[in-house]
């Protein structure tokens, strides 16, 4: 769809996420005359910029993204860029804010459209949201607003931020961002689970002995300590990447791709997710903090990181659901800091069949998403020269052409933004469950810190996390598949 009028409101104009992320991404939509000509963007930050500054700001960050670039294309994009020095705390702020959005809707014919993108510090959020009510920003054509994660703390405090939200736009203009699911792989789950009869048919309890998901990451938490002691690799990456593709690989078909449809066929699922007493969180659950190397610190000697810190920057865990497809399958997962590499993978891990041949291989189906993107499943076959049973990986791969085709996460949900398509969003019901999960686990984890026996593993850098993560399994024929 071309042509979108709209004046587009960024808090957040000078940070790293509009720099790496958005203003190269808007550029990419720009240029493929996806978003055109009656737009404009309004940058805000505390700093006193200048329009011209963050237009040298913004051309400097596609100069980054890009390897070749039309000069003419740059500016002519970055002209509709507009800096407003703002203070989210000051309602008067506001009053000049929304002036200036009024003059450059004028300007621009943007119909009174406008779009919100809240990329700064969560703390803010549900101040921003509340002014934008108080002094009426919103225009007079389509509102929407996109929030960055996390979308609060807890449960009560998403509650309050979502009230906070919804006093300006309603649930179908609320976005709330998960770059994992602008992610190519897990764009594939849907279409690969239903549109293969070879997958779809074996996928229940009777074919499925157990899922497996794991998001491992080389870097530990860098710049970002002060934050991430705060939340944990819980909150950081389970409670909306992890739990988001969860739910893509538990759900039931939904009755066609329309958002509406496939959120119905979320939330079907989600009543059913078994939330973890505390002797479940005990027994299922392994947290670790990375250790320091002769080069690197130990988590706790990190930045902005308490010493004391029982912050786990590794996470695994176990889930279940009543219903859906694969009701009572285990899926197992796990996230961690400065692991041995960096590794986005899912493996659906199938079970044996009695055979002639007695042993053979699972047939595991493993989708991975970072840093390669490919799908290979296992199959038997028998060896050339000797008896017994072979194993090789049928796989599902696209070329460097293909690959270096396949947009940016943030460029397609922006795309999608514009035109209002929430498929591959977090619906609030969903966002919800998600927390009465990771609030379940905090609080029994919180109780054991209390009670002084709180088990943090501590786990050597750069190998696969705490070895305690083993022991999560169900039965004893179970183990990670990736090691
Ligand atoms: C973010 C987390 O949501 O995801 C970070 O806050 C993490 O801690 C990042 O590093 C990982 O994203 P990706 O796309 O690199 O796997």
């Amino acid at each position: 769809m071309k042509n979108i009028p709209v004046i587009m409101i960024i808090f957040g104009g000078s940070g790293d996420l509009a720099h790496r992320k958005l203003y190269p991404s808007l550029f990419n939509l720009y240029e493929q005359g996806l978003i055109h000509d009656n737009f404009a963007v309004i940058g805000t930050a505390r700093r006193p910029w200048s329009h011209e500054y963050l237009r040298e700001q913004v051309s400097d960050a596609i100069h980054e993204t890009h390897d070749q670039v039309d000069e003419n294309e740059v500016k002519a994009f970055a002209s509709h860029f507009y800096y407003q020095s703002h203070d989210v705390t000051n309602v008067e702020h506001y009053v000049t804010l929304k002036k200036l959005a009024q003059e450059l809707d004028d300007r621009y014919s943007a119909q009174g459209n406008r779009l919100f993108y809240m990329a700064m510090a969560p703390r803010f959020f549900g101040t921003i949201a509340t002014h934008i009510n108080d002094q009426h920003l919103t225009g007079s054509g389509f509102n929407r607003i996109v929030v960055e994660k996390p979308f609060g703390h807890d449960l009560t405090s998403a509650e309050q931020l979502n009230k906070e939200i919804t006093a300006s736009f309603d649930e179908n203009d609320i976005f709330r961002i998960d770059h994992y699911l602008g992610k190519e792989m897990i764009q594939n789950i849907m279409p690969m689970r239903f549109t293969n009869p070879l997958i779809k048919n074996i996928w229940s309890g009777e074919y499925i002995k157990n899922i497996q998901i794991t998001l491992a990451e080389r870097l530990g938490v860098e710049a970002r300590g002060g934050y991430y002691d705060t939340s944990g690799a819980l909150r950081d990456m389970v409670q909306n990447h992890i739990f988001q593709i969860i739910t893509l690989l538990a759900m039931p078909e939904p009755k066609d791709l329309s958002s509406d449809s496939v959120h119905q066929a979320k939330q079907e699922l989600l009543k059913s997710l078994i939330i973890p007493t505390p002797e479940e969180v005990k027994k299922n659950f392994v947290r670790g903090q990375y250790l320091g190397s002769d080069t690197t610190f130990a988590y706790k000697k990190e930045p902005n990181v308490d010493p004391d810190s029982t912050t786990e920057t590794y996470v695994a865990g176990k889930t279940k659901f009543t219903s859906g497809p694969i009701a009572g399958v285990p899926i197992y997962f796990r996230t961690g800091k400065e692991f041995k590499e960096k590794k986005t993978r899912i493996d659906i891990v199938l079970k044996h069949i009695n055979n002639p041949y007695g042993q053979a291989h699972s047939n595991n189906i493993t989708i991975e998403v970072d840093p390669e993107s490919k799908i290979y499943i296992t199959v038997n076959g028998k060896k050339i020269d000797e008896p017994g049973i072979r194993r090789e990986d049928l796989t599902y791969v696209f070329s460097k052409e293909e690959m270096a085709k396949v947009p940016d996460g943030y460029e397609r949900l922006l795309h999608d933004v514009f035109v209002n398509d929430s498929t591959n969003f977090t619906h609030w019901s969903e966002l919800k469950r998600y927390w009465e999960f990771i609030d379940a686990v905090e609080d029994a984890w919180q109780k054991e810190n209390e009670a002084g026996n709180s088990e943090i593993a501590q786990y050597l850098p750069y190998r696969m996390g705490p070895k305690e993560a083993d022991n999560i399994f169900e039965s004893p024929t179970e183990h990670w598949i990736y090691e």
